[in-house]
């Protein structure tokens, strides 16, 4: 067996299976999970249609790359949404969604044969980053959030030791679980830490659709463009129409950035044998080609977070979020209860469930940058949403 399969951590689901074992949730309650970050919004109609009527294409194997028509409708997407032009032929690549994307990408770029391979990521963090880290054979070095500075990643905690041993650096703007969309000065911040010390970013912003305020989330590739680095050098975005799109089963996203990333990630994937399947290239193409779904898929979770914020913050150290579908609370200290115990008896008396805070952070220096909080994600519909939420307040006040 490969030796680095021991260092992975349990899935953090299976972290809050074992928590839950024999615990016997109120049966007056109907189930509510916040747990899951699944989207359950229904998947529209017309990319179903779609992928039933590209069932020939099933005959034969699809190519790596994918069909140039995918890559055009992925580059006219990036330059409708972000007003940036990337050459479809060289610079994007279809992806089975972002989660194995993210994964193999490590997989890619890291050199184990150089001396104390480091990976930079959030903390916290979405885990496929340390697994892909540990199994590329590099160390992960953990970069706290913020929660002073709207849960801004502090890079500058990042020793420059660090720095020069760092071969790729995650981002995940918007943040899972945070919701924080990182502005252009951090970008700026870290592309200049590129240059100085040669890794590769990958920019994970799988959520970039789903926000609250006016303005749309800051592509990693729109800030390189806006800083005038045109060939998006060292820099791969990856991103997904799961919750874009509500199709978290059809597995698809794409990549985009620099080309020579582009080049040795299709020869990793040659190899590793991702290509995407035709009837999903057709469906993608729909997808990825009309908004007007997105707007709607936006609308109803703007809905649900403008109801659902509001309660907790009567109990919960909480705010709106920059996007996604996640809040990221912090429990009163009034509870004197830990994360995970509080997931426990919140699940025990009221049968909701959310996720430990601590469960996608790692302890650094003594600290657990998620100890103390939760994650609740709000993809179930409203009703459900709010009638979690009348139950932790229930909770908390009867305990405070
Ligand atoms: C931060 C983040 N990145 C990537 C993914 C993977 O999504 P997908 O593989 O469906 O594109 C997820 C899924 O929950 C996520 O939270």
């Amino acid at each position: 067996m490969n030796p680095l399969l021991s260092l992975l951590q349990p899935y953090p689901f299976e972290r809050l299976r074992q928590l839950f074992a024999g615990v016997t949730p109120a049966a007056q309650y109907s189930p509510i999970s916040l747990g899951m970050g699944e989207p359950r919004h229904a998947t529209p109609r017309f990319i179903q249609d779609t992928l039933a009527a590209n069932l020939a294409g099933l005959a034969s194997y699809p190519s790596t790359a994918g069909e140039p028509r995918l890559r055009e409708a992925c580059a006219a997407w990036l330059q409708r949404r972000y007003g940036i032009g990337v050459d479809a032929a060289t610079q994007v690549l279809p992806i089975n969604g972002s989660r194995e994307a993210l994964f193999a990408f490590a997989q890619t770029v890291v050199d184990a044969s150089r001396p104390g391979a480091t990976v930079v990521c959030p903390n916290p963090f979405y885990q496929i980053y340390e697994g892909a880290t540990l199994l590329a054979g590099a160390t992960p070095h953990y970069a706290p959030s913020d929660p002073a500075r709207n849960f801004a990643v502090d890079w500058d905690s990042v020793s420059e030791a660090v720095w020069q041993r760092t071969q790729l650096l995650f981002v995940c703007s918007p943040g899972n679980p945070t919701g924080a969309v990182m502005p252009l000065a951090e970008w700026e911040k870290l592309f200049a830490l590129s240059d100085r010390y040669g890794f590769v970013i990958a920019s994970d912003e799988c959520y970039s659709e789903i926000y609250f305020r006016d303005e749309a989330p800051l592509g990693g590739l729109e800030a390189a463009a806006r800083l005038g680095r045109a060939d998006y050098r060292n820099l791969l975005a990856f991103t997904s129409l799961s919750k874009r799109s509500n199709v978290p089963g059809l597995r698809s996203g794409f990549v985009a950035g620099d080309a020579a990333l582009i080049k040795a990630f299709l020869l990793y994937r040659t190899y590793h044998g991702s290509a995407m399947g035709p009837a999903v290239q057709a469906a993608s193409i729909a997808a990825w080609s009309d908004e007007a779904h997105v707007q709607e898929n936006r609308a109803l979770y703007r809905a649900k977070f403008a109801q659902v914020t509001p309660m907790l913050t009567e109990v919960l150290d909480v705010c709106l979020p920059d996007a996604g579908f996640y809040l990221w609370a912090r429990l009163p200290d009034a509870l004197a209860m830990s994360d995970a115990e509080f997931a426990r008896e919140l699940l025990a008396q009221y049968n909701v469930t959310v996720l430990p805070g601590s469960y996608l952070a790692r302890e650094v220096g003594g600290a657990n940058p998620g100890a103390q909080r939760v994650r609740m994600a709000l993809v179930a519909e409203a009703e459900e949403c709010e009638q979690a939420a009348r139950r932790i307040v229930q909770f908390i006040q009867s305990r405070t």
